[in-house]
């Protein structure tokens, strides 16, 4: 059994390679100052992409949502939602309680989507959706009504209307053909009339940022940010309308999809891309996208940490130069692996487990070495998530005229739930990042299915009070 040291393993170790390999692991390290230049950087960005003649070439796409409001509380009613770009794609029942301020979650059923419909042609996908939709319908006894649905899309859409949804291109891990410059509203409802058993009610598009935002603003007003740290990694805020030039308006908010997953896309963040980022691109189903996203979110921070590992081993500092099958094998090194090994109490003995299943002779000293990677990597995916929301609550509080700003972000994802010290630090690095603004965090309680199920009933009430 490995003797668990207090805390993390770090310089206050005498050991000579663990200190090696911290050096070596600098270009990981961001200063304070670097941080500072990152968020400054988006900034920019931002601003190119809200513009009405930047916005094309933009590599953080700032895009429209059609949400111009947050819960007034008046809401009510019975809808669907559909949450597909997560971990899981489910179909939910959803009710919006209007007495009670409440949203509840009735039914709701995980279906799988094989890998070869995540990379095949759009029409089998949506098949597949319509088909999961119609038997959770049949289960429920719903079939006749025609309900509203919401479906979160957690991909980069351009969006005409609420309910008009044109794929940019995917991200993660799809690749369908035939969706790309499709509207995906279009494409769900075609499908949905080939089969011809059932049919839906007016339809809200929805961005997990959106849902995210949504479900926590029911429960506290000043929410006007959205944040996932999951799979991928984005984030949503409310804008003033005068300032999204390609929508007409000047009074009041709407909510902008950054996409800040796209930052760094054209080549802005290369200071700060180590050769492992760069092997993780190279590699992925989209190269040359989502650089920012591909240094933070879950899909990737495992490759990361394998490439290092393998890295290591090969130039002698870890496993006494070996490597293994499992080591060499892409995705071999899950992103769940590294917030089991950052447990204070048991992620020493926890890390010499998983490298024994992944076959690596590893002792006490490998263990730290392997905890320290993976300290440094989740601590750099946390840091520069408090440098992009720094600049976006930066930017809320200019907007807004104000010397100092109070909101909330509504957050969700994997990374930011279920790492032990991701969350801790990301807050850390904001106070230092955004001193003015004072940031509250309520994690979302299924934002992907309330939060649609809400975007929804906000729509259908700003419809009804326009027809009055
Ligand atoms: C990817 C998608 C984005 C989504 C994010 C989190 O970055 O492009 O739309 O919000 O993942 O799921």
């Amino acid at each position: 059994r490995i003797k668990v040291s207090q805390g993390v393993p770090d310089q206050e170790s005498d050991s000579a390679d663990l200190r090696k390999v911290e050096d070596w692991l600098q270009p990981f390290r961001l200063s304070r100052e670097k941080l500072r230049e990152v968020s400054a950087r988006l900034r920019r960005d931002l601003i190119r992409g809200l513009g009405k003649h930047t916005h094309h070439r933009a590599p953080v796409k700032m895009l429209p949502t059609f949400v111009r409001a947050t819960p007034d509380g008046t809401e009510k009613g019975d809808f669907l939602a559909l949450d597909l770009g997560g971990t899981n794609f489910r179909v939910l029942h959803v009710r919006v309680v209007e007495d009670q301020q409440k949203v509840l979650k009735m039914d709701s059923k995980i279906c799988a989507i094989p890998q070869e419909i995540m990379l095949g042609p759009g029409e089998q996908l949506f098949d597949h959706i319509a088909a999961c939709l119609s038997e959770f319908l049949e289960s429920l006894g719903l079939k006749g009504l025609t309900l509203p649905l919401g479906f979160t899309f957690s991909f980069p859409c351009e969006q005409k209307d609420i309910d008009k949804s044109i794929l940019i291109r995917w991200t993660k891990g799809f690749n369908c053909s035939g969706v790309e410059g499709e509207d995906v509203v279009g494409l769900l409802r075609e499908a949905i009339h080939r089969r011809g058993d059932y049919d839906i009610g007016p339809v809200a598009m929805v961005n997990d940022t959106v849902g995210t935002m949504m479900s926590c603003g029911y429960r506290d007003r000043s929410c006007e940010i959205g944040m996932i740290i999951g799979t991928g990694t984005n984030a949503c805020y409310m804008e003033e309308i005068k300032n999204v030039k390609r929508v007409e308006g000047e009074d009041g908010r709407m909510c902008i999809n950054t996409e800040w997953g796209g930052f760094g896309d054209d080549g802005s963040l290369k200071d700060i891309q180590t050769e492992f980022d760069v092997e993780v691109d190279r590699k992925s189903l989209n190269p040359g996208v989502h650089a920012f996203e591909k240094m933070i979110s879950g899909m990737y921070l495992g490759e990361v940490v394998r490439l290092v590992l393998i890295k290591l081993a090969q130039e002698k500092m870890l496993f006494g130069g070996e490597t293994s099958e499992a080591l060499l094998t892409p995705d071999k090194f899950e992103t769940r692996y590294i917030s089991e090994i950052e447990e204070d109490a048991t992620g020493l003995d926890r890390a010499l487990e998983i490298l024994s299943e992944l076959g690596l002779p590893a002792g006490q000293e490998d263990c730290e070495i392997v905890h320290l990677v993976c300290s440094t990597i989740s601590t750099r995916s946390s840091e520069l998530c408090a440098a992009a929301l720094a600049t976006i609550a930066n930017r809320i509080r200019s907007n807004r005229g104000l010397d100092h700003l109070h909101t909330t972000v509504g957050v969700d994802g994997t990374v930011y739930k279920k790492h032990p010290k991701f969350s801790q630090r990301l807050h850390a690095a904001l106070r230092i990042l955004a001193p003015k603004c004072e940031i509250s965090f309520l994690v979302s309680e299924d934002g992907s299915g309330k939060g649609a199920a809400m975007v929804t009933a906000v729509a259908q009430r700003l419809a009804a009070q326009s027809r009055l």
